[in-house]
C-alpha cells in the first residue's frame, strides 16, 4: 500500500486572486509574443485525419480533437534532432524518462510521483481498455459518465463488459457527473470507473470537493477509478486548476489509474505517446500484463515529444493556452449574440459545447456543414442538442467559420 499522508494537494506555486495566474504564469506571459499562433499552416496533403474529411470540399474542419497549431519550437527541434540520427529502432524507457513525468507533476501540482509508477502507453484509448480488461471480473459492468467522450462508453463493450452510464448535470453551466445522483446508485456490479477530467465535452475542471466525492463513493463501493487527463494542460478558466485524481486522497492514489499526455496541449496526437500514472504495484501489474502481445513499444518520435513538453514547454503551453482563451472569449461572445444557438462557458479544452436545440434542425451537423463548417455532432458524444466546436485554430479561421455559420442562419 503507498502512503499519501504528505500529499498537499494546494499548488506550490502562489496564484494571482485576480488573474487567476501563477507568478511563474505572468513571468511566461512576458514572453509571450515569441509565438506565431496567427498563421494559418496548410495541412492538406500531410493524412491529417481533421482536414482530409473534408478535402476537396470548401468546408472548415472544426471537429476532431487536434489543433491546427505548430508544435513548440523545442518540441520541433528536439524531433528533428532525433529525425538527423537516422535510426529508429524499437525504443526503451527507463527510470531516468520516467522522472521527467514525475517532475512535472511534482512541478505543477506538488504530487509526489515515483518514476516506478509510470507506465507508457501509445495512446489514452488503449489505456481505457487495458485498465478495463486487467480490473474487470467476466461480469462485472463498468460505470462511466453518460456525456463524454465516445471512447469512455464503447471501451467496455470491446472487451465483453456492459457499460452503465452516469447520470450528468447541467447545473451552473458545467457538464458533469451528477454527484448527487452518483451518491444514490448502487455500483455492486461494477470495479471499474471510468473518468474524464477536465471534461470533453463541456470543459469543466471538477473542483477539490467534486473530486473527494467521487473518491468517497469510489471507496465505499470498493471501486478503482480511471481518469482520463487527457485536456489537463489547457486552462481557459484561470480561476480554475486542474488536480490530477491520485493526489485526492490515499484512497485514490492507491485505486486509481490516472491517465496523461501531451497530445492534447501540445498537439503531439498523431505521435501516439501517453502514461499513465499507477501507484498501486499489483493494480500496474495487472495493468502491464495485460499489455503483453497488444501494445507494442513506445514510438520514438512520440517519447522524444512528449519528454520535451514536459520538460521544457511551459512557456509555449502558456502562449497557447491565452491565445485559446481569446478564441474561447470570442467565440463564446459571437455565438451567444445568434439566435437559437447557446455555448457553455468552457474551463477547459479548446472544444466549444454548443446548444442549437433551439434551432430546430433534423441534422444540425449537417446543416452546418452545407453552410461550409465541420462540426462534431453532440450525440457522438450522447447529446444530440449539442455540437461540438474545436477552436484550436486561427483567429482567422475561426472568424470565417463564425461568419457562414452566421450566414446559414439568415
Ligand atoms: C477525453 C479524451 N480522451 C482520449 C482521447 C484520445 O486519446 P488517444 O489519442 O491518446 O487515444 C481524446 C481525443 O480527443 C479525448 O478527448
Amino acid at each position: 500500500m503507498v502512503q499519501n499522508d504528505t500529499y498537499d494537494i494546494t499548488p506550490n506555486i502562489a496564484f494571482d486572486s485576480v488573474s487567476g495566474n501563477t507568478q511563474k504564469d505572468t513571468d511566461l506571459m512576458a514572453t509571450n509574443n515569441n509565438y506565431d499562433f496567427d498563421t494559418v499552416v496548410d495541412r492538406h496533403n500531410t493524412h491529417s485525419s481533421k482536414w482530409d474529411k473534408y478535402k476537396d470540399r470548401d468546408i472548415i474542419p472544426l471537429w476532431v480533437a487536434d489543433t491546427d497549431f505548430k508544435v513548440a519550437p523545442v518540441i520541433q527541434s528536439a524531433l528533428e534532432e532525433r529525425v538527423k540520427h537516422g535510426v529508429f529502432g524499437y525504443t526503451k524507457t527507463d527510470k531516468e524518462r520516467n522522472q521527467i513525468v514525475a517532475d512535472y507533476y511534482q512541478k505543477k501540482y506538488n504530487l509526489h510521483v515515483e518514476a516506478d509508477w509510470i507506465v507508457w502507453v501509445p495512446g489514452i484509448v488503449a489505456s481505457l481498455t487495458l485498465a478495463i480488461s486487467s480490473l474487470s471480473k467476466q461480469h462485472q459492468q463498468v460505470l462511466t459518465p453518460d456525456i463524454v467522450y465516445p471512447f469512455l462508453h464503447t471501451t467496455p463493450a470491446a472487451v465483453g463488459k456492459q457499460a452503465n452510464h452516469l447520470a450528468m448535470t447541467y447545473a451552473e453551466d458545467r457538464v458533469r457527473i451528477d454527484l448527487d445522483a452518483l451518491e444514490k446508485r448502487n455500483a455492486k456490479d461494477a470495479r471499474v470507473m471510468l473518468f474524464c477530467n477536465p471534461q470533453n465535452p463541456g470543459g469543466a475542471i471538477y473542483t477539490f470537493e467534486e473530486l473527494s466525492r467521487i473518491d468517497a463513493y469510489c471507496e465505499a463501493n470498493d471501486l478503482i477509478l480511471v481518469s482520463d487527463e487527457i485536456h489537463a494542460d489547457i486552462i481557459l478558466d484561470e480561476n480554475k486548476q486542474h488536480l490530477p485524481y491520485f493526489g485526492i486522497s490515499d484512497y485514490a492514489l492507491n485505486n486509481s489509474i490516472t491517465l496523461g499526455a501531451a497530445s492534447k496541449a501540445f498537439n503531439v496526437a498523431g505521435l501516439a505517446c501517453s502514461w499513465a500514472v499507477i501507484a498501486n504495484e499489483d493494480i500496474r501489474q495487472a495493468f502491464k500484463d495485460e499489455m503483453h502481445g497488444i501494445i507494442s513499444e513506445i514510438n520514438p518520435f512520440g517519447y522524444t515529444a512528449t519528454l520535451t513538453a514536459l520538460s521544457e514547454g511551459d512557456e509555449w503551453l502558456c502562449a497557447m493556452n491565452k491565445y485559446l482563451r481569446n478564441n474561447r472569449d470570442y467565440l463564446l461572445e459571437q455565438i451567444n449574440t445568434i439566435d437559437g444557438m447557446r455555448m457553455l462557458p468552457l474551463e477547459s479544452t479548446f472544444l466549444a459545447w454548443i446548444d442549437v436545440s433551439a434551432l430546430n434542425l433534423e441534422d444540425p451537423c449537417s446543416f452546418f456543414e452545407a453552410a461550409g463548417v465541420g462540426l462534431s455532432p453532440g450525440s457522438n458524444f450522447n447529446d444530440g442538442d449539442f455540437l461540438r466546436l474545436n477552436f484550436g485554430c486561427a483567429k482567422s479561421v475561426l472568424e470565417e467559420a463564425v461568419s457562414r455559420i452566421k450566414k446559414a442562419l439568415v
